[in-house]
């Protein structure tokens, strides 16, 4: 990523800060069996994957942020992979699931973000996107924050990431609850 690194300075401390905590809505949404190979984009220091390791045989942790990715490295079962997410080191219809948290919002370019992750979605597979609801102003006031802060921020409402999403290969849904949003894509099979 180009220009200072956000995410590699408060790698150390970031689960001091933002603890690790699994919605019950996430955990529905995502729907993961124990053959599930899922992948988590964006999932920096593994906070939400290490929750989830243990239902299932393969949890992929793909991150720009080398600092984010040496903390996930240290957790129990989880494969960290050094990558953008707008061009991921991976083949087309590779996993079951694929979820991005709290993530889509600081990437690069969102569409081919998106792009990307239905690319390495199997046939039959889903993909669940959490982000912190825009529509609420408790994070429109976090939007102004982030920007004071210089991050790279553009929040999305969720029918605009459902827009992203290419209709005609699967099935787009949003739910929304508690300032977040959850867009899922059930990928035809
Ligand atoms: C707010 S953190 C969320 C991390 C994790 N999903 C969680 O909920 O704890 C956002 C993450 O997105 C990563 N990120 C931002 N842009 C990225 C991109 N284009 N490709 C891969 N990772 C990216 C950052 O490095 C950071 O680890």
């Amino acid at each position: 990523m180009a220009g200072f690194d956000h995410f590699g300075f408060l790698a150390p401390f970031y689960e001091r800060v933002i603890r690790g905590r699994l919605s019950d809505a996430l955990r529905e949404h995502l729907a993961i069996t124990p053959s599930c190979m899922v992948l988590d984009a964006g999932g920096g220091t593994g906070r939400i994957a290490q929750l989830l390791h243990t239902e299932t045989d393969i949890m992929v942790v793909a991150d720009a942020s080398l600092g984010m990715l040496r903390e996930a490295g240290q957790k129990e079962g989880l494969r960290p992979v050094g990558a953008e997410i707008e061009g991921l080191p991976f083949a087309d219809g590779t996993f079951d699931r694929v979820l991005m948290v709290d993530a889509l919002h600081h990437v690069r370019n969102q569409r081919e973000t998106v792009a990307e992750m239905l690319r390495v979605l199997k046939p039959g597979g889903r993909l669940v996107i959490e982000e912190p609801d825009i529509e609420s102003v408790a994070v429109k006031l976090v939007a102004l924050a982030e920007k004071l802060a210089l991050m790279r921020s553009h929040f999305l409402r969720g029918e605009e990431i459902g827009a992203l999403m290419d209709k005609s290969a699967g099935d787009v849904r949003v739910d929304r609850g508690n300032h977040t949003v959850w867009v899922m894509f059930d990928k035809h099979g």
